[in-house]
């Protein structure tokens, strides 16, 4: 055993124990599994007897009217999954062919491939090492010193590409510094998308992540903190984007009681309304999963903070060092070694307890190596250390 191997093991013991108690289980124990119950067999019972089970009907709407009164944007339009969501605000915002669309390395997957979607290239840059998301201030390194106007618009100096959006992730559901970032994007004429996907229920200065920029992107695949099987949800304050992701999502029908009239190729990528029964069920519990999950992280902390093992391994918990109300949808560690962090996840995964690693950074995947990016310290140093632990609320 590697010297790390044996000073984890201590930590990883009372980790383990302190998780089943507060599961109540020796079972295995996921990082994350929706509770569904009786309000949402209700609704979806209802959905069923309406036989309005497709892309038409009254739980989409009512779904997009609590995102509307939740998030206070002004539009809400629901979508088949957050992937989508994200191509489609890409879309609608007048991404195009060839352009380069900034983000961060230290994403899921969906985020730069839905800007390959359009045929478009990610850009990467450094995410910040205390919001765990796309850093302000590289990002205004990058825009000052290899970026410049040309028409009103962005280039980027070295390629002579358009820079046409820049696409932050509110990781883990910490807020990025997004006041800084619109300001930026609104300075260098950048249409700003949030990946909001892990975000519902995390706010910046009182203000609802994913309503700052032009358009915000939610997801609610089965681990997220809501969830409609798979779904995801626009919302933008812009009329006019709205009304342009309803067209383009619902095939570019003109509207008209009998005809079908199509005014371009489009798609078809509007939430079923079975789906969105279950989000309606759903979303009447956001509150108390919120409640919960901030009881769960709170609980973390005391551990980083009292366990004596925990103390000695020097290990950090992921926390809002100032960037407003998470909704603590997957809490994590920061170790101080990989080979820590590698022996952690061995020893819960063995013992039944699912931790995971952050994902591979996209620089670091052989399908996004050749893409333009910066130096990416934080994310490499980052995407090392950090152990995602289970964080799905308890169903009563
Ligand atoms: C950061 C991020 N972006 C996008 C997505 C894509 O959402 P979906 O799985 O609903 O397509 C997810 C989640 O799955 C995500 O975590």
């Amino acid at each position: 055993m590697s010297k790390a191997t044996t000073d984890i093991q201590p930590l990883a013991t009372d980790f383990i124990a302190l998780v089943q108690q507060h599961y109540q289980t020796t079972d295995f124990i996921p990082l994350h599994a929706p509770c569904i119950g009786q309000p949402e067999k209700l609704k979806l019972n209802a959905c069923i007897d309406s036989t309005f089970v497709s892309s038409v009907g009254q739980f989409v709407t009512d779904f997009e009217q609590q995102f509307i009164d939740y998030t206070q944007a002004r539009h809400a339009v629901a979508v088949v999954n957050g992937t989508m969501g994200l191509f489609l605000a890409l879309k609608t915002v007048g991404v195009e062919s060839n352009d380069l669309v900034i983000t961060q390395s230290l994403t899921f997957v969906a985020t730069p491939n839905a800007i390959k979607m359009l045929n478009a290239d990610p850009l990467f840059l450094d995410v910040d090492k205390s919001s765990y998301g796309l850093s302000a201030d590289c990002l205004q390194t990058f825009l000052n010193e290899r970026t410049h106007q040309q028409n009103g618009q962005c280039v980027h100096t070295e390629t002579g590409r358009r820079v046409s959006a820049c696409v932050p992730m509110h990781t883990l559901g910490f807020s990025v510094e997004i006041e800084r970032i619109v300001k930026l994007c609104k300075q260098h004429n950048l249409k700003l998308v949030e990946d909001a996907a892990e975000s519902l229920g995390s706010f910046y200065q009182g203000k609802h992540t994913g309503t700052f920029g032009d358009i915000g992107v939610f997801s609610f695949n089965g681990n997220k903190i809501i969830t409609t099987g798979g779904g995801g949800m626009l919302v933008t304050n812009n009329t006019e984007y709205a009304e342009r992701a309803k067209h383009l999502s619902t095939t570019a029908k003109v509207p008209h009681a009998w005809l079908f009239e199509h005014d371009e190729i489009a798609y078809n990528l509007r939430m079923p309304n079975l789906n969105a029964a279950l989000g309606v069920a759903q979303f009447e519990q956001l509150e108390v999963f919120l409640t919960e999950k901030k009881a769960l992280a709170t609980c973390y902390t005391q551990f980083v903070e009292h366990n004596q093992n925990a103390k000695s391994a020097g290990l950090l918990i992921l926390q809002n060092v100032h960037h407003g109300d998470a909704n603590f949808w997957l809490n994590g560690f920061i170790f101080d070694h990989q080979t820590q962090r590698d022996a952690f996840l061995a020893q819960t995964n063995q013992a039944g307890i699912q931790t995971r690693p952050l994902w591979t950074p996209m620089h670091q995947l052989a399908i996004y190596q050749d893409a333009i990016r910066t130096e990416l310290p934080h994310t490499e140093w980052l995407a090392e250390r950090i152990v995602n632990i289970p964080s799905g609320v308890k169903c009563h």
